[in-house]
């Protein structure tokens, strides 16, 4: 029995979706994880991140535990099993390393023990685990990641299937530096709690998110450039850019990229660019190579029947 899932991109909305603004978010099919469940004599975790018993997770990997515990007391399950996962989606980069292997666990679980679920019910389960990676998550990662499928979300309001019907590319590219989501957030909560000033930027990243919803409508891929740049003054604002991210974005914009932010927590982690051809999209790709960095294209109209 073999489960997988991939990575997700927000394209606006992070943060602010911590504040029950809506948020955008993509399937990146390009990072993939695969899980495989087997008979044991103790229950073993087997990755690249982890290697031993599950008894014996700590840390950051506490909330693995608890999901795995969960299951086990709820269904009463007393079979032993071997989880081993194999993930090409990079740690603490705004991909969604952490809810892709959360997911992969519970539906891995579910189908293993041969329990009837449903989409909810994985959801559920994974989330448990978030809220130990990332202390107060909006939920969104596990939402895109169970769906695989582009969504509008509003945390504990809304979930809805969202496809983009878009002629462009998106270019993502990882700084290669590891973000704290938690501590992003946690600093961000500070700011809001300290000054209006930093509530109104939150309010503007959740208008900007209308505005996206309505540029994608309209495929107006211009607009929607325009929008990403201005979600990316707030996010800078917020303090949760960095140096490398900026460089990346002045190279991308640079380039000829319509908008260009960057996705998840930040302080590191990705960065987005939309471009409007597949040949401005090599370029940008280029100039972020030769600056050290990985990068993918995504064709965004690969979205549209999703
Ligand atoms: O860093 P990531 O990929 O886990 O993105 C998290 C997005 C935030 O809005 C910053 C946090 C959240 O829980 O929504």
């Amino acid at each position: 029995m073999k489960i997988k899932t991939h990575g997700k991109i927000i394209l606006i909305g992070e943060h602010s979706v911590v504040y029950g603004k809506p948020a955008i978010a993509i399937p990146f099919m390009d990072k993939e994880l695969e899980l495989t469940i087997k008979d044991s004599k103790e229950n073993y975790l087997c990755s690249d991140f982890y290697n031993g018993k599950i008894k014996d997770l700590d840390g950051r990997l506490l909330g693995f535990k608890n999901l795995i515990k969960t299951f086990i007391d709820k269904y009463k399950i007393s079979n032993k099993v071997k989880i081993l996962i194999k993930s090409d989606i990079p740690l603490q980069r705004g991909m969604g390393s952490s809810a892709s292997i959360a997911v992969a666990i519970a539906k891995g679980l579910y189908e293993y023990f041969k329990i009837n679920y449903d989409i909810n019910k994985i959801i559920d389960l994974a989330s448990i685990s978030e809220k130990y990676v990332h202390g107060n998550p909006s939920g969104i990662d596990i939402e895109t990641i169970a769906r695989d499928r582009a969504i509008w979300y509003i945390k504990n309001k809304e979930t809805i299937d969202f496809p983009i019907d878009l002629d462009g590319y998106l270019v993502i590219s990882d700084s290669g530096i590891k973000g704290s989501t938690k501590e992003a957030v946690s600093d961000v909560k500070t700011l809001y709690d300290k000054d209006d000033k930093y509530k109104s930027y939150v309010e503007s990243l959740g208008e900007l998110t209308f505005s996206a919803k309505q540029a994608i409508k309209e495929h107006n891929l211009k607009l929607l450039g325009e929008i990403m740049d201005k979600a990316q003054v707030y996010l800078r604002e917020l303090s949760v850019s960095d140096p490398i991210i900026e460089e990346m974005i002045k190279l991308a914009k640079d380039a000829g990229a319509l908008g260009a932010k960057l996705t998840g927590g930040g302080r590191g982690g990705c960065m987005i660019a939309l471009s409007p051809d597949i040949k401005t999209a090599e370029k940008i790709k280029k100039k972020l190579n030769d600056l050290g960095k990985e990068v993918w294209i995504s064709d965004l109209k690969k979205l549209k029947e999703e």
